[in-house]
């Protein structure tokens, strides 16, 4: 049965110490925000070597509470790669600023500095920087243009750059508990900062009710049962992370020789593969299409590049990466079926490796 079934595309990890946290904060009657949300904040920002946390309901709500914090509003701009989900660009026109997108560095998929750097304005005030598929981001180069960095660590909680957590290099950082993220409490997100004061801003921010004075400010509060799971699933984080590179190495092995492009690292981060993705030059989607036939979702790791939204052009390194990445399952659950993943994979390569673009096996080796 479990053979001939359809291998996911990504899933969440939950176990029985899972289930047991969320009972055991159900059964003591604090549903809504309390102890365990206190607890689940100071351990993300432990690990990210940040001053504190704010956990809300989303990554989204979590951006959105930076931009207020930081101050962002109309006739800001925003810059943020086109290459993302639409997730950040709600969050910019919540604040009432407006997003400035630049494009990507196909090779790794994260923001391009020197493209960056062309879209800088004197109404620039923050930079979105997305550590994409689990792969810091170029943070040295986009640190020092001299603009407030907001760090995008949805896909990458305890990825490393220069052997330091990602989330601790920006002034702010968010992540995102999503089901299917590398941590998860079902939805949710969190706020985090270096600063003590750009914390307390964003703390005022969620606590909306019962206060003596009145501005907007947002219910977007993460219930107690959910951080119950959400420190269940920080305990296990470390095997997670060692589960997620070990399937990443077998990919790169047994790939190895097929006209594609596995991922590009470089040698200052460290990839935690939330996405195990490969370039496969023309013809993604009915390869996506005959690897669905074969039992295997796979999936373009962005849904719809933002510019394609905004009908914007001039995008070219997000339009290649649009038209040429190919994300396959990977998760700690995965196990043995990375082998039919493999397999589904080989067939399809061998059978028309003459009609791939070997440009791209060249450039990315
Ligand atoms: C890179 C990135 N940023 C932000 C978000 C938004 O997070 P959420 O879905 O929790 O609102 C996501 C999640 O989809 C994401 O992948």
């Amino acid at each position: 049965m479990r053979s001939t079934s359809i291998i996911p595309h990504s899933r969440p990890t939950l176990g029985t110490a899972d289930r047991q946290a969320i009972s055991a904060a159900i059964a003591s009657g604090q549903l809504a925000q309390g102890p365990r949300v206190t607890a689940f904040e100071a351990r993300v920002a432990r690990l990210t070597g940040t001053a504190g946390g704010v956990a809300v309901s989303s990554g989204t709500a979590a951006l959105h509470l930076a931009l207020v914090a930081l101050g962002v509003g109309p006739g800001d701009e925003v810059i943020l790669p086109s290459y993302l989900c639409a997730g950040p660009l709600h969050a910019i026109q919540h604040a009432g600023a407006t997003p400035r997108l630049v494009d990507c560095d196909p090779t790794t998929y994260n923001l391009d500095p020197s493209h960056v750097k062309r879209s800088l304005t004197r109404y620039t005030k923050a930079l979105l920087v997305p550590h994409l598929f689990g792969l810091p981001a170029d943070l040295s180069e986009l640190m020092s243009l001299g603009v407030p960095v907001i760090e995008d660590c949805a896909q990458a909680l305890g990825a490393t750059y220069r052997d330091r957590p990602v989330g601790g290099f920006g002034e702010l950082a968010i992540c995102s508990f999503y089901a299917t993220k590398v941590i998860t409490t079902g939805e949710g997100g969190m706020l985090l900062a270096r600063d003590v004061r750009l914390l307390r801003r964003a703390q005022d921010l969620r606590e909306y009710d019962k206060r003596r004075t009145f501005r907007t400010r947002f219910n977007y509060k993460m219930t107690d049962f959910q951080a119950a799971l959400g420190l269940s699933q920080l305990r296990q984080l470390p095997v997670f992370l060692a589960k997620r590179r070990a399937l990443a190495d077998r990919y790169n092995q047994e790939l190895r020789g097929l006209p594609l492009a596995g991922p590009f690292v470089p040698a200052d981060r460290d990839h935690i593969f939330y996405r195990y993705v490969v370039r496969v030059g023309r013809g993604l989607v009915p390869m996506l299409s005959r690897l669905e036939r074969a039992g295997v979702s796979a999936r373009r790791p962005v849904f719809r590049p933002l510019h394609r939204y905004l009908k914007l052009a001039g995008f070219p390194g997000t339009e290649e990466a649009w038209r040429t990445a190919l994300s396959l399952p990977i998760y700690p659950t995965l196990k043995g079926d990375i082998e039919r993943v493999i397999g589904a994979v080989r067939r399809l390569f061998l059978g028309q490796a003459g009609g791939l673009d070997k440009k791209i096996v060249r450039a990315r080796g």
